[in-house]
């Protein structure tokens, strides 16, 4: 029990600094003053419950639930169904917080700011007189994680980027609007619309000067940001809900570009085989990969004739941000820039014939979880057990080669 308390303390911890922090970053960005304006009301912690629904608005216009926003917006709902925001209160974070609402109530409470933003999403309040049994609570759309109204609903008024012609079917002349029409800004367009959960505030934890979670600063950085591209432009192309990102194979090959070079075509027994492999990052708008999460695992290897591995000719690399279990230290960082590039060469003597040299290149989307998951069951995680058991086989599940080659040398 003591390790798990120390792993949920060290999480909880890095949360609640993090989001307790004002809306957006300090440093300048190109927003308008109306585009900045809108993004800290908008994002304000906690969102303020939406309240009584307009007279007139019908059951389905009042409501929350993203099926209702899909009776009108069927392309919206089917591509966010599909994508991870539906399910960021999947097994893995809700098994974590059945213990952590026990060992540290606060951190939990942080959570939802970004796994479930809405107040209706939380079962109790923060009020000015300590916390309150939430009235509005609905524990329905509290499982659906990332709503469509946490992005675009606020006082049961819509919000969404510019219209573009044809993008939804307009109300017939002469009657009322849906929800009563919607307000537009282009602050929908930008990087900071994202920034307020994907990247951590200056006083939230940092490791070796960089906060846990960066990605938007690391945009700002980018050759990316300087041509203009926004997060959008990658994750959300022709304005799909789909957001793939380290857990899409195609994703991830768009994003980067992967060749391997050897110095000859074919080699004579006792030659030396030099062979280069690069990984560009190409089309990523932040670190490949920009999470402590994920990692991509390279693998440079000798088959011989009957296709087994050749003692010591095996090679590994890891790309990725590797921290601690307790999320207390840089273990190394060996992820690779935006518009940077990693190269791996490879020699070996060759000394029999049939020899082949076999590269991949494997992406673990969610390898921390796979040993951070592991260890909260081993230190006995109680009533969390079958969630995280299932969080535990989905992190193991969802590894995929994005690069795969054999080569016959001899
Ligand atoms: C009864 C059908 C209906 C329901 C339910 C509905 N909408 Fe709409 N929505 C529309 C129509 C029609 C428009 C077109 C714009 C207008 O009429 O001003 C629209 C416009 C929008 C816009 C502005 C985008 C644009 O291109 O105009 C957003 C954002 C939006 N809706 C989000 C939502 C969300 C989120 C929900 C659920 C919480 C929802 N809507 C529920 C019919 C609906
Ligand atoms: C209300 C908070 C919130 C906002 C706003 C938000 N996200 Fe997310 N996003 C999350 C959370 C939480 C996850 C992780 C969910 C999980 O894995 O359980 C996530 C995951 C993702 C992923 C991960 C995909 C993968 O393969 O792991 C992508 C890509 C993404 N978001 C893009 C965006 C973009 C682009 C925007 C802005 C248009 C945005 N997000 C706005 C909370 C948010
Ligand atoms: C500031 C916003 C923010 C807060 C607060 C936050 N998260 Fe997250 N979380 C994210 C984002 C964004 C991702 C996806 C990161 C990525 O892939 O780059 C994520 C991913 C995760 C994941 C991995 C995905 C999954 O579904 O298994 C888990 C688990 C998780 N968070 C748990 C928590 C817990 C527990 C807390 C509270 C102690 C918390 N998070 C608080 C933004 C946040
Ligand atoms: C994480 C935040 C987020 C969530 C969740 C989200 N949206 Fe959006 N939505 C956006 C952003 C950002 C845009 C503008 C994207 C762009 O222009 O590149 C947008 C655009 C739209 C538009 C305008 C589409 C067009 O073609 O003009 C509609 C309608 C809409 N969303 C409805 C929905 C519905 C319905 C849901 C839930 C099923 C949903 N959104 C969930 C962020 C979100
Ligand atoms: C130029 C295109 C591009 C831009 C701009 C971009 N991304 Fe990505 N993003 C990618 C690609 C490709 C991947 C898959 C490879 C990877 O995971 O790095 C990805 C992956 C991700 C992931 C998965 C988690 C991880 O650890 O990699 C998240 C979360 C994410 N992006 C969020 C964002 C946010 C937020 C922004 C804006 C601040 C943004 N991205 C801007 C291309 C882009």
């Amino acid at each position: 029990m003591r390790a798990l308390g120390a792993i949920l303390l060290g999480l909880g911890l890095l949360i609640f600094t993090s989001a307790t922090a004002p809306g957006q970053s300090q440093r300048a960005s190109g927003l308008s003053p109306a585009e900045r304006e809108f993004l800290e009301r908008h994002w304000r912690r906690p969102i303020p419950p939406q309240g009584e629904a307009p007279e007139g608005f019908t059951p389905v216009e009042s409501s929350l639930a993203p099926a209702d926003c899909g009776s009108c917006h069927p392309v919206q709902y089917a591509d966010w169904q599909s994508s991870i925001h539906s399910k960021s209160m999947g097994p893995g974070v809700s098994g974590q917080l059945v213990e952590m609402i026990r060992s540290d109530p606060a951190g939990a409470r942080s959570c939802p700011a970004c796994h479930a933003p809405l107040a209706e999403q939380s079962p109790d309040l923060l009020g000015p007189g300590g916390l309150a049994q939430n009235p509005a609570f609905d524990a329905s759309l509290r499982r659906q994680g990332v709503v469509c109204a946490g992005c675009h609903v606020r006082g049961h008024q819509r919000f969404g980027p510019p219209p573009r012609a044809g993008s939804v079917a307009a109300a017939p002349a002469g009657a009322a609007p849906a929800h009563g029409g919607a307000t537009y800004t282009t602050a929908y367009l930008r990087s900071e619309f994202c920034s307020s959960c994907h990247q951590f505030r200056p006083n939230g934890l940092s490791l070796k000067g960089k906060p846990l979670e960066n990605t938007y600063e690391e945009w700002r950085g980018s050759p990316a940001a300087r041509q203009g591209l926004h997060c959008q432009d990658c994750h959300m192309p022709d304005r799909r809900h789909r957001w793939r990102g380290i857990h899409d194979p195609d994703m991830v090959k768009s994003g980067v570009r992967i060749r391997l070079a050897t110095d000859k075509a074919r080699y004579r027994p006792a030659e030396t085989l030099r062979a280069t492999l690069t990984i560009a990052s190409v089309k990523v708008g932040h670190y490949f990969p920009t999470y402590v999460t994920p990692r991509a695992v390279v693998r440079v290897e000798l088959l011989d004739a009957a296709g087994a591995v050749v003692p010591r000719s095996v090679e590994e690399r890891v790309i990725g941000r590797q921290v601690t279990l307790d999320l207390s230290r840089e273990i190394a960082d060996t992820r690779i820039p935006p518009g940077g590039r990693f190269t791996l060469r490879y020699a070996r003597p060759l000394d029999q014939p049939g020899l082949r040299l076999r590269v991949t290149v494997t992406v673990f989307p969610d390898h921390f979880y796979t040993g951070f998951f592991e260890a909260l069951l081993a230190a006995g995680a109680g009533q969390a057990e079958a969630e995280l058991r299932q969080a535990l086989e989905e992190t193991r599940r969802s590894a995929f080669p994005v690069f795969a080659r054999e080569v016959p040398l001899t």
